[in-house]
């Protein structure tokens, strides 16, 4: 039921044909599943289809080796009219062992689309402990800041920035 799926944890092996060139968990597979949790989430969130609006403040903080055990934790900490913000967290542990180490957080932004292509409304999220407020809170500072972002990002391909 729409309003109700909070969050959404997936996993998967680090599989060989993930590697790059330096042996590791390549970053872009690790993406992938970040975006594959986030829309998850998303989409059991609101019910219907959702698209990827923002990824923000990716840390890449220790890598993934190949084997491993992945675990991609995406959860809802606020939403807009249409939109919805996602924490998500990676971590990795071997097989044989018990202890997760996390690798990878960041915040998403989807935005749920209907039928007809445009963005439609999304239930409202409520915070119901301190640690869920705690994140609300994270998420509508991380959202001030990406609008700064977006503002000189904005200027810049506009060519409003000159060359210091
Ligand atoms: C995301 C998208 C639907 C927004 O369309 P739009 O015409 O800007 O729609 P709106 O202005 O009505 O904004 C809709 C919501 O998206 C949010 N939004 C749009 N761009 C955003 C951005 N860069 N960062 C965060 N939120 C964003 C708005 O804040 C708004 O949220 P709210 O309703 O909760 O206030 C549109 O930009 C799109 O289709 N992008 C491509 C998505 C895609 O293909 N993703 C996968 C490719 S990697």
């Amino acid at each position: 039921m729409p309003g109700t799926q909070r969050d959404v944890t997936l996993r998967f092996l680090a599989e060989p044909t993930d590697v790059n060139f330096g042996g590791k968990m390549f970053g872009g597979a690790v993406m992938k599943w970040i975006d594959l949790a986030g829309y998850a989430c998303a989409t059991g969130w609101s019910g219907s289809y959702a698209v990827t609006a923002y990824v923000g403040g990716i840390q890449f903080e220790r890598p993934i080796s190949i084997g491993q055990l992945v675990e991609v934790r995406a959860r809802i900490v606020m939403t807009g009219r249409t939109s919805m913000h996602i924490a998500v967290e990676v971590f990795s542990r071997e097989t044989r062992e018990e202890t997760w180490g996390r690798t990878t957080q960041c915040l998403m932004v989807f935005v749920a689309i209907d039928d007809a292509g445009k963005p439609s409304p999304v239930p409202s999220f409520q915070p119901e402990n301190e640690q869920e407020k705690r994140l609300a809170d994270y998420a509508g500072r991380m959202k001030e800041l990406s609008l700064a972002l977006e503002e000189e990002r904005n200027r810049w391909l506009k060519g409003e920035i000159p060359a210091s």
